[in-house]
């Protein structure tokens, strides 16, 4: 199939509900309606709450995605829609809502994985070859994955336990600083000394890509306690040492252990040097500046798609049900929606957060 398609992505897997027309590489209109305010009494996302609002607000985020994209239904070529990994309660929203669209308007339907998503991202917006390696790093997930087809994933390494910015946000959430916990950390470290606190590199002393993040929110609860032992409580400065020495860290991990997971690419495709980041993590100037500098180090070209498409949004789901169909790949009202959807089938499971988090 030669001709450029449009398509409409439709993603309700977590806390964001969103809708997007894109047309090739082009992203006529990218909308996302947050939930940030209903689950913040909670202290993370509510699965129940999530589900309910995926379904009130999905009709309005899409007739606004068309009406940005000045596009009616007759215009498109299919619809995509995020089947999976993610909150069942909320891909089941989005699901049968984009199987409803299609019986009604006789469109193709596309189911996508939402991680492939992520992955496909650099093609979208950097037009890169294949194979690439890139590194999913998120508040659900973190993985180094070798992309080689739009439906074939190697991956390389990934979290034993909590993803990067599962630590931001309990991190924040132990220092007394506001969710989301990357921005408020990240605003905090500006200040901070990055070597007040000798905080662990977990995993580093050991081979291959994978990481390890639960210990270091434990060490960042001992750091802080001992300071309110000593002083009754945290200081601002306080507050911006330990942000600092914890973001030290996290960029010291991911940094390492992208220099291995580099290595492991590049000895499979020495000629190809593309190495992407995609997830909220990815927003993090620190990380962003590390890995800039290794890429650079490595004669590998680095590429970190703009931020509102590093985060959950549903262009790169229209853009990964382009790359589908442009295959000759189509669902039928059958369906599913699968909470667990791993990329990479042959894959050993992830031992943690795999396991336990939102998105496998
Ligand atoms: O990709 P995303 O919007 O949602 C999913 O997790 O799927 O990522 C959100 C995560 C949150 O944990 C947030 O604290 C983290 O990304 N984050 C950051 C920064 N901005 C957002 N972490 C570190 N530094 C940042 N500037
Ligand atoms: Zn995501």
């Amino acid at each position: 199939m030669n001709r450029t398609l449009t398509i409409l992505g439709i993603e309700s897997s977590c806390d964001d509900t969103a809708a997007a027309v894109v047309r090739g590489h082009d992203v006529l209109a990218s909308v996302v309606y947050g939930q940030t305010s209903l689950h913040a009494d909670f202290g993370g996302v509510v699965p129940e709450i999530a589900a309910r609002a995926h379904a009130e607000k999905l009709d309005h985020c899409i007739e606004e995605a068309l009406a940005e994209a000045e596009l009616t239904f007759s215009d498109l070529d299919g619809i995509a829609v995020t089947a999976g990994p993610g909150l069942i309660g909320g891909v089941l929203s989005g699901v049968m809502c984009a199987k409803g669209l299609c019986a009604a308007t006789g469109l193709p339907l596309i189911g996508v994985n939402h991680l492939a998503g992520h992955a496909l991202t650099p093609r979208l917006t950097h037009q890169v070859a294949y194979p690439y390696l890139m590194l999913l790093v998120s508040g659900g997930h973190c993985q180094f994955l070798i992309v080689k087809a739009h439906d074939t994933f190697q991956r390389i390494g990934g979290t034993i336990d909590d993803a990067p910015g599962e630590a931001f946000d309990k991190t924040a959430r132990l220092l007394g600083l506001p969710q989301p916990g990357g921005p408020s950390i990240e605003k905090a470290a500006k200040t901070g000394d990055p070597k007040r606190f000798a905080l662990p590199r977990p995993l580093l002393n050991q081979p291959g890509c994978d990481m390890s993040f639960s210990g270091l929110k434990t060490a960042i609860l001992r750091a802080r306690d001992s300071v309110v032992a000593e002083k009754g409580g945290l200081t601002a400065q306080d507050q911006s040492d330990l942000s600092a020495s914890f973001q030290a860290a996290i960029t010291d991990v991911l940094t390492e252990k992208t220099r291995r997971a580099l290595a492991e690419y590049l000895e499979l495709t020495p000629a190809k040097r593309s190495f992407a980041i995609a997830g909220g993590v990815a927003a993090n100037q620190s990380v962003r500046d590390e890995l800039l500098a290794l890429c650079a180090t490595l004669d590998t070209n680095f590429m970190a798609p703009p931020l509102h498409l590093c985060t959950d949004n549903a262009a790169m789901i229209a853009y990964a049900g382009i790359e589908r169909m442009m295959a000759g790949e189509y669902d039928d009202l059958t369906l599913s929606a699968r909470p667990r959807w791993p990329l990479d089938g042959r894959a050993a499971p992830m031992l943690g957060s795999g396991k336990k988090g939102a998105k496998a």
